[in-house]
């Protein structure tokens, strides 16, 4: 088989590709990435072999020629930072809603039989403390990145719609794992914590998230390009839901370190809540259930990160720097001036 990966210098994209190579030897990936701030080359050594990697953008014009021979394209390029997209909203809109727009468009020509549009449980918006979202709830995403996203699905059905160009969609909730870059909770806190530096918990950390580690949502993927039915979304949901506060606190205590290293800072603007997946339908209709539950991926994940310091340091280059102290210097005195 050989597959088209969008995105595959990044977090989900790279741990897809391993997953891939290693269960399909012989298959053949071209992965087509941009290189941004958060495609990393460092996430694709020691891949097996059969993977490409193809440095541009989908916003471009003419990406047929990379789809000669391609038996399905696995869209995961996004800008996927939400307090990035507060900053700064554009580039969300570019990449999300005109690339992924490019994208369909040429996989349309090209007759692809299968285009898994890789999305998330953030465009449906925000939960109170009870209920799930299922794939019929309305689209009311909060953030420029939710919306970006929103887009994206919209497109992605109306391709569907309109041409029967075979999309399949999927919604995961928060992932973890390897590879994942440092601007992201989990990988932010562990990479802090190990340096005895503060851990900072936007608002009273009170935010429910629910936590897919990475593998599993590679796994179902896998099972969605097999098995899933052209049209279809697919909630991909672990019902492994914490709190920040609770996640920080278990990081903290995993690696040993004390709770003091918390520290409360100026919330995020319009933070969502609390996010929920009812995942029924990916459960019966791909036969999926995640592996992972969430302490011993949360302590597998820590382990690969204090195993990997020159990861870390790849991902924490100087451009990283410079973000970390524009997004959190001053933030907790901003804090007690709420
Ligand atoms: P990431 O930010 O780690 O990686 C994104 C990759 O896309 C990077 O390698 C980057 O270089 C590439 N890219 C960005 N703009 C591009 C462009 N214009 N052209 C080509 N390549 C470009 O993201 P991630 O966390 O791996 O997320 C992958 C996908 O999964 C995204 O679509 C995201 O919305 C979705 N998703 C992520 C999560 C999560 O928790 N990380 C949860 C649900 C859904
Ligand atoms: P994040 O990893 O950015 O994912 P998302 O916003 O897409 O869910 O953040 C996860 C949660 O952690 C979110 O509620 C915001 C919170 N958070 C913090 O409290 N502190 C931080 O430094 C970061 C990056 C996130």
């Amino acid at each position: 088989m050989k597959l088209l990966v969008t995105g595959g210098a990044g977090f989900i994209g790279s741990n897809f590709i391993r997953y891939w190579l290693q269960r399909h030897p012989g298959d053949r990936i071209t992965n087509l990435d941009k290189l941004t701030y958060a495609g990393n080359r460092a996430n694709l050594e020691g891949m097996p072999p059969g993977g490409e990697l193809v440095c541009r953008d989908i916003c471009d014009a003419g990406l047929e020629d990379l789809m000669e021979g391609v038996d399905a394209v696995v869209h995961f390029a996004a800008e996927s930072h939400v307090d990035r997209s507060i900053d700064s909203a554009e580039i969300f809109i570019q990449t999300n809603v005109l690339g992924t727009h490019r994208l369909l468009e040429a996989a349309r020509r090209k007759r692809i039989a299968r285009f898994l549009h890789v999305s998330t449980d953030e465009v449906y918006g925000a939960l109170e403390a009870e209920g799930e979202f299922t794939e019929a709830a309305p689209l009311q995403p909060n953030s420029p990145y939710a919306a970006s996203k929103a887009g994206g699905d919209l497109l992605a059905r109306a391709y569907f719609q309109t041409y029967r160009f075979p999309v399949i969609l999927t919604r995961s909730c928060n992932n973890y794992g390897p590879y994942q870059h440092p601007e992201k909770l989990i990988p932010l806190m562990a990479t802090n914590a190990l340096e005895d530096r503060p851990l900072p918990v936007y608002g009273k950390g009170k935010q429910v998230r629910e936590w897919l580690h990475v593998e599993d949502h590679c796994r179902v993927l896998e099972l969605a390009l097999q098995r899933g039915r052209p049209g279809e979304v697919y909630n991909l949901g672990s019902e492994q839901r914490r709190t920040n506060l609770q996640v920080v606190q278990t990081i903290l205590r995993l690696l040993d370190k004390p709770q003091s290293l918390i520290q409360f800072v100026a919330d995020r603007p319009g933070h969502d809540f609390r996010y929920a997946l009812d995942a029924g339908k990916a459960r019966r209709e791909l036969q999926w259930e995640p592996e992972i539950d969430f302490e011993t991926g949360l302590e597998r994940t820590l382990c690969w990160y204090r195993q990997n310091p020159a990861w870390v340091e790849s991902a924490r280059g100087p451009s990283y720097k410079k973000y970390y102290s524009q997004m959190y210097d001053n933030r907790e005195k901003r804090l007690s001036e709420l």
